[in-house]
């Protein structure tokens, strides 16, 4: 029979390939009473964007739990539960009122926190006023609507990211489906190594030349969560590239057309966007695409950001077959794992580190929350912005002759900038990018 490493262990061996592996559920369940679930629910996500809610209900799938998204014709917005309390009609079919969201089948009335308002069909009932329909409390920020779907008693700070509050950002909310398990969509932000090859090398230059250079490579925990550093030679520059998960589902990105030509320091982000399961095989990914004069000054196109729409390649399944097939992208490599992609078969390599490595710090995470414990989440403040460690810097410095003694310097400047951007977490932006300047200036002088 078959072992997971040889898979058949022997030629033309298909048919011994065992067909009864199952998904990590541990990681990868995230309906109602799964320990996944229950460790996602403890954080804000997004639901929608605030153009999808119009004057009609929106239903909307989360975690495993259909919903109905409402505005009330008074502006506040509403998460319910999507079937009726009364006979389970769905309440997507409802009449936004005044004050909330009326069932199209005999005319029950919530609210936006889930009280029942009134029974028409029961006049003289006592349930209106005391009764409450499942419903979860939202949080509108930059166009997006968020839902803490958790305990209502431990309602976390809803978090302000250092780089979403920076002067002079355009954010531009978008909204992407992937039919596919949330985890393998957050895990190809810990995967760079697939920059080289599908990004580059296999499909193309997609973003630039520059991403096509293998990496020396490093992950790291964050306060927040955890963050591949990438050290690229790039003809007489070196190019220290951070990018990170913040726990428990959320990917900033830095540059995307990033040459690795300019010098800088500690130029923010193209990206902020959270990984939100619909159900176990479908994902939301739903965010901020950035727009400034700093980073991808000019490259991008804030027409083409949306509802099931990004402005780069391969994001999304809008493409023709042929064309996914000839040059795949993100989507197609993500999405075709399998729905829900399957451990147990996989052969991880030496450039999975970064994927292993999250994996076992979510589930440490998880675990920690089922056995009664704090999990240890990001420590969000209750005011404040968050330092958060995505960020591209350039910096001239002559190559060394030998390849391994180049590799070598790499590896010292990617843990000196490490080493900094980690120390200067609570400082000013400013500030941060001095340090930074400074843990790195020896290597542009020693030539
Ligand atoms: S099913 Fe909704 S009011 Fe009857
Ligand atoms: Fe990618």
């Amino acid at each position: 029979m078959s072992d997971t490493a040889g898979r058949t262990g022997r030629p033309f061996g298909g048919y011994l390939r065992r067909h009864d592996h199952e998904a990590d559920a541990e990681l990868t369940s995230v309906g109602p009473g799964t320990p996944c679930g229950d460790y996602l629910r403890r954080f804000w996500q997004p639901v929608a964007l605030s153009d999808q809610l119009g004057e009609l209900p929106l239903a909307v799938r989360m975690l495993g739990e259909d919903l109905v998204l409402f505005r009330t014709k008074g502006g506040d917005a509403g998460l319910l539960e999507r079937h009726c309390s009364h006979r389970g009609t769905s309440l997507e079919y409802g009449i936004v009122t005044e004050w909330g969201l009326r069932c199209c089948y005999h005319g029950w009335l919530y609210g936006t926190d889930g009280a029942l308002l009134e029974t028409p069909n029961h006049p003289g009932s006592r349930l209106a006023g005391q009764f409450y329909h499942p419903a979860y409390p939202l949080r509108e920020t930059k166009g997006i609507l968020f839902a803490y779907m958790g305990p209502p008693d431990s309602v976390p700070a809803f978090p302000e990211f250092d780089t979403c509050v920076e002067p002079g950002n355009d954010l531009v909310p978008f909204s992407l489906h992937y039919p596919c398990n949330w985890l393998q969509v957050l895990e190809n932000t810990q995967d760079p190594v697939h920059s080289v090859f599908l990004h580059t090398r296999i499909s193309g230059v997609q973003f630039a030349p520059s991403w096509g250079e293998l990496p020396e490579l490093d992950y790291v925990e964050t306060p927040l969560g955890m963050m591949n550093v990438n050290m690229r030679r790039w003809k007489s520059s070196v190019w220290l590239r951070t990018t990170e998960v913040i726990f428990p589902n959320i990917n900033q990105a830095g540059a995307l057309y990033e040459t690795g030509e300019q010098e800088k320091t500690l130029a923010r982000i193209s990206l902020t966007r959270w990984m939100r399961p619909c159900d176990d095989t479908g994902t939301a990914i739903i965010g901020w695409r950035h727009f400034n004069d700093r980073v991808d000054a000019g490259l991008g196109d804030r027409d083409q950001v949306g509802l099931g729409k990004i402005d780069f390649v391969g994001q999304t399944q809008a493409r023709s077959y042929e064309e996914m097939q000839r040059v795949p992208g993100d989507f197609e490599a993500i999405a075709s794992q399998r729905p829900i992609a399957i451990h147990a078969l996989e052969n991880l390599c030496a450039s999975d580190k970064g994927v292993a490595m999250l994996r076992r710090l979510l589930r440490r995470q998880i675990r920690a929350l089922r056995d009664g414990k704090t999990a240890a989440p990001p420590p969000y403040p209750d005011s404040g912005a968050i330092s958060t460690f995505t960020q591209d810097t350039v910096r001239e410095i002559p190559a060394r002759d030998e390849a391994e003694r180049d590799r070598e310097l790499l590896r010292a400047v990617g843990a000196a900038g490490m080493r900094s951007l980690l120390d200067s977490a609570g400082r000013p932006p400013d500030e941060r990018a001095r340090l930074l300047d400074e843990a790195l200036q020896h290597f542009s002088n020693a030539t």
